[in-house]
């Protein structure tokens, strides 16, 4: 199953109207008609409205919310509601609420606070699916299944210990196996019994918060057993949707690059992926591009959904920048030009309570069709109504991948040395915006991916290497394509204990280098480290790398490694393929020399590689049309040169090879090539 067959991009986003009286659901629809909005995501926090006390269920609002939809033409994307507890059952199940890291069981308040192992809540909330699911399956306005909401978080009670416990039990089969992979011989800590282990919190293994633990293996065995606790919930709710209904797409709304859970243990388990994009202040573009091909590789490449963005600013943040004029607009482009098949906001109307009053919303306290982002709003419905399903089901074919890991993520952040001050998500960011901006499409995929359809294989911070990887990036370079890693890869098994081996372990044959010692250093020393005529900066960590086969081709310019490599290069195999080994954390315009010397030689830089601002994707339509996005990022007009014949689905606009093209300041362009 992938994404719900529709004739156009559903254009939308999530609705309460159950907080306002009915004549403001007047006001909406025909707000809704202005806006070309046509998809509305319904329910996400109804529980005690729809289920007011433990025997209690009351669709009423729900029906007249579905059947106006439906009078309207409108499509819904229906949540179960299950990611905030109702007050009762708080009250009645208090171990319905999660107990903290610090061994603080809450009580009711907020949301995505439940335990994941309460039978409690596990009850409720597939009662709750069940009910809508028998009630709306065959409902003519469902369009999709929306469960929960922005999974996360952890939970330490006694319930979820116990479930810990027989999570291990299912994993490692005995207490041997289970003292070996976390290294129990270190402070004396062998378990002889199953129930003396503790889950890892501030009053067992950690100290100075989550990411301090004594025992690595423990805390990551946590993390993945946090992860497939909620995704039990997410399935058990699955399950009975399904029951009542074979065939609406199901999906629950991710957060992108979200530490707490590894969503790739979660992607066989959708109909099709989607996720809010809530990009950092001051983020470069590539950062949410990241998140969506992050988020497109879930499903093999298959497109996904744009579930939330904010149409104008955020409330949750100490300062909450507005989107300027463009910026929106721009924004969900990029969506598209990455995957999305929807794009859809938090919020259509305002709350006018709460935590979220101040956030972004199309119809704002004041109910207005005459504010800036209202009609940015509606210009862009219009937009996406005239691309029809141009975009649709559009896959991109990237040639160059980037392997993103979160055993990988969580090891590193975890571990104690050899320097806290690297962070997975930036290293990895580094790698794949230098590519972007080269112009190469990148496929953002698990470790366990499929690589056979790359040319270059981007490897950045894999700190733990798994099962056969190592050989199948052998097998990438052996029929002549290019692997590229980094500092602190090759380090840790599956269980993060160090191979007793040369660093990088298992990718030193194809690397050609052993890494014999470290230097990490605070983010203020900066080693030069020259690469060809240039010099660029590094920081951090600083690799001494002593070639096994690997020629250098970049070395440090300080300190006693002075001379050493820093950057090399191991040809593999007899079909010119290589390794490529970054033994430092280059600055970006190191990273970016590193990378485009590797795209040039699979002639992979992209037809505008000059101008980093203009951000460029293709996707293939289903019917074989090949589509390029122009994404101007810079606040000024930029000018390039069409490389093919092409007409923009957005102007109606041809262009003839070689011919001057013109991207407003902030524009885009939807070009279908011929
Ligand atoms: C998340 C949630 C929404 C809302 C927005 C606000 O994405 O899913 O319910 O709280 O954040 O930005
Ligand atoms: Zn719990």
């Amino acid at each position: 199953m992938t994404t719900p067959h529709t004739p156009k991009i559903p254009y939308g986003g999530d609705y309460n109207p159950e907080q306002w009286p009915r004549h403001v659901h007047d006001d909406d629809h025909r707000l809704f008609t202005r806006a070309r909005i046509d998809t509305l995501t319904v329910g996400v926090f109804s529980w005690s409205l729809t289920q007011p006390g433990p025997d209690v269920y009351d669709f009423t609002t729900l029906d007249r919310i579905m059947d106006r939809a439906a009078d309207e033409g409108r499509r819904v994307c229906l949540a179960t509601g299950t990611a905030a507890l109702p007050p009762w059952l708080a009250k009645r199940h208090p171990e319905v609420n999660r107990t903290d890291f610090e061994g603080r069981r809450h009580r009711h308040g907020q949301r995505h606070n439940f335990c994941p192992s309460s039978p409690a809540y596990r009850d409720h909330a597939t009662a709750m699916a069940a009910r809508l699911a028998e009630r709306y399956a065959h409902h003519p306005a469902l369009l999709a299944w929306h469960i929960n909401n922005e999974y996360g978080g952890a939970c330490y009670c006694e319930l979820c210990a116990e479930a810990f416990r027989a999570w291990l039990r299912d994993k490692y089969g005995t207490l041997d196996a289970l003292n070996d992979a976390w290294w129990t011989a270190f402070w004396s800590h062998r378990y002889s019994d199953f129930a003396e282990i503790e889950p890892p919190s501030a009053l067992t293994e950690h100290w100075r918060g989550p990411d301090h633990t004594a025992f690595q293996g423990i805390t990551l065995d946590y993390f993945r057993f946090t992860t497939d606790a909620l995704l039990g919930c997410f399935l058990a709710e699955k399950e009975v949707i399904r029951a009542h209904d074979p065939d609406t797409p199901v999906t629950t709304n991710f957060m992108g690059m979200f530490r707490p859970l590894d969503y790739h243990r979660w992607s066989p388990h959708l109909d099709f992926a989607s996720w809010d994009s809530y990009p950092p202040l001051d983020a470069p573009p590539t950062w949410s591009a990241l998140a969506h091909d992050l988020m497109r590789g879930l499903k093999d490449g298959a497109p996904f959904w744009l579930m939330e963005q904010t149409p104008s600013t955020t409330a949750c943040r100490d300062v909450n920048p507005l989107r300027r004029p463009g910026e929106l607009r721009l924004a969900t482009f990029q969506a598209l030009a990455h995957g999305a098949d929807a794009a859809l906001y938090f919020q259509l109307r305002a709350s006018r309570g709460a935590c979220e009053k101040y956030h972004g919303a199309v119809i704002g306290h004041a109910g207005r069709d005459d504010t800036r982002v209202f009609r940015e709003v509606a210009e862009l419905g219009g937009e996406l109504e005239s691309l029809g399903d141009a975009t649709l089901g559009a896959r991109t074919p990237a040639r160059t991948a980037l392997l993103f890991d979160w055993d990988s993520w969580w090891a590193l952040e975890i571990s104690d040395g050899p320097s806290r001050l690297v962070k997975y998500q930036e290293v990895v960011h580094a790698y794949y915006r230098a590519a972007r901006e080269a112009g190469a499409d990148v496929d953002v995929v698990p470790v366990t991916a499929d690589l056979t359809a790359y040319d270059v294989i981007l490897a950045p911070v894999l700190h733990m290497v798994k099962g056969d990887l190592a050989r199948r990036l052998e097998a990438v370079a052996a029929r002549g394509g290019t692997v590229v890693t980094t500092f602190l890869s090759g380090r840790v098994d599956e269980h993060d204990r160090a191979f007793l081996a040369d660093v990088p372990g298992p990718l030193a044959p194809l690397m050609g280098v052993r890494v014999d010692e470290w230097d990490s250093r605070p983010r203020d020393v900066v080693q030069p480290v020259h690469l060809g005529e240039e010099t660029y900066e590094a920081r951090l960590v600083f690799e001494i790398v002593l070639p096994r086969g690997a020629e250098p081709v970049g070395t440090y310019g300080d300190d006693f490694y002075a001379g050493t490599p820093a950057v090399t290069r191991n040809r593999f195999g007899d079909s010119g393929g290589e390794g490529w080994y970054i033994a430092t954390a280059l600055d970006q315009p190191g990273v970016d020399k590193v990378v485009r010397t590797v795209l040039a030689r699979h002639d992979l830089l992209g037809p505008h590689a000059d101008q980093p601002a203009v951000e460029t994707a293709t996707r293939v339509a289903p019917d074989g049309t090949r589509l390029l996005f122009l994404l101007n990022h810079a606040p000024r007009p930029a000018r390039l040169t069409a490389r093919t014949a092409a007409t923009d689905l957005l102007t109606g606009k041809r262009v003839e090879a070689g011919e001057p093209l013109t991207l407003d300041p902030l524009g885009a362009a939807v070009l279908r090539l011929q």
